[in-house]
């Protein structure tokens, strides 16, 4: 009986398996670091675990990120040192950074950790000297929606069909230290 539970749960469709109940994590003290290549493994189990919908990056493209130059990486990670939560950023030529991903572990969501993230994200890049930051967003995707509102994003276009399965996603957009419109930066993106 043990068998044929674990095979048809093999064949559960991925839109049954994310109605499972999540136990949150116990509670912890958070640190951000750094996301390197050493940390390949852990960050792509991660992100698969947190982009159930099969749209989650390959081996390939987390090597690629975390080797760039012009990549900036972070986790936060738990007392214990265990994965908590990734970003990734590129920057462009013209100086406009591009959150290219961000994921949360199920079991540490609604900490704040993303929002921890994407505030250091800011601070680097002020540092830095760039002035806006932009990302992509399905309309389906409320919960992040709500978190780059809330983080100071602003949508300022709906992108038809951009992924893979049609839906269509919202390109928005951040001014660091108010010094470009998010109009200006979203035209920006169109000409690039
Ligand atoms: C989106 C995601 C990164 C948020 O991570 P998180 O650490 O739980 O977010 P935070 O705790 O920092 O949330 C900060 C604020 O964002 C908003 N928010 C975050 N998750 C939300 C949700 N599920 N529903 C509504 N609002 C939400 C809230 O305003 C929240 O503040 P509050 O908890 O005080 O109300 C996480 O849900 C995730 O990994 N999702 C799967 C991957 C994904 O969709 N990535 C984005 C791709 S564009």
């Amino acid at each position: 009986m043990a068998f044929l539970q674990a095979l048809r749960n093999f064949f559960v469709p991925s839109a049954t398996r994310r109605i499972m109940v999540v136990e949150p994590a116990a509670a912890t003290e958070y640190h951000v670091a750094a996301l390197t290549p050493k940390h390949l493994n852990e960050v792509l189990y991660l992100n698969f675990r947190c982009f159930e919908d099969g749209e989650n990056y390959t081996k390939h493209t987390f090597s690629y990120l975390l080797s760039q130059p012009n990549a900036l990486c972070f986790q936060i990670a738990t007392a214990a040192n265990e994965m908590a939560g990734f970003l990734c950023v590129l920057v462009g030529q013209e100086g406009i950074a591009h959150i290219t991903t961000i994921g949360v572990a199920p079991e540490h969501r609604r900490r704040g950790l993303a929002e921890r993230m994407l505030g250091e994200l800011d601070r680097s890049l002020t540092e830095r000297g760039i002035t806006s930051i932009v990302l992509e967003v399905r309309v389906g995707n409320t919960a992040a929606q709500s978190l780059y509102r809330a983080c100071g994003f602003m949508v300022t276009q709906q992108i038809s069909e951009y992924y893979n399965d049609g839906e269509d996603g919202y390109l928005m957009v951040k001014a660091l230290s108010g010094q470009m419109a998010p109009g200006d930066i979203s035209r920006h993106c169109e000409a690039a």
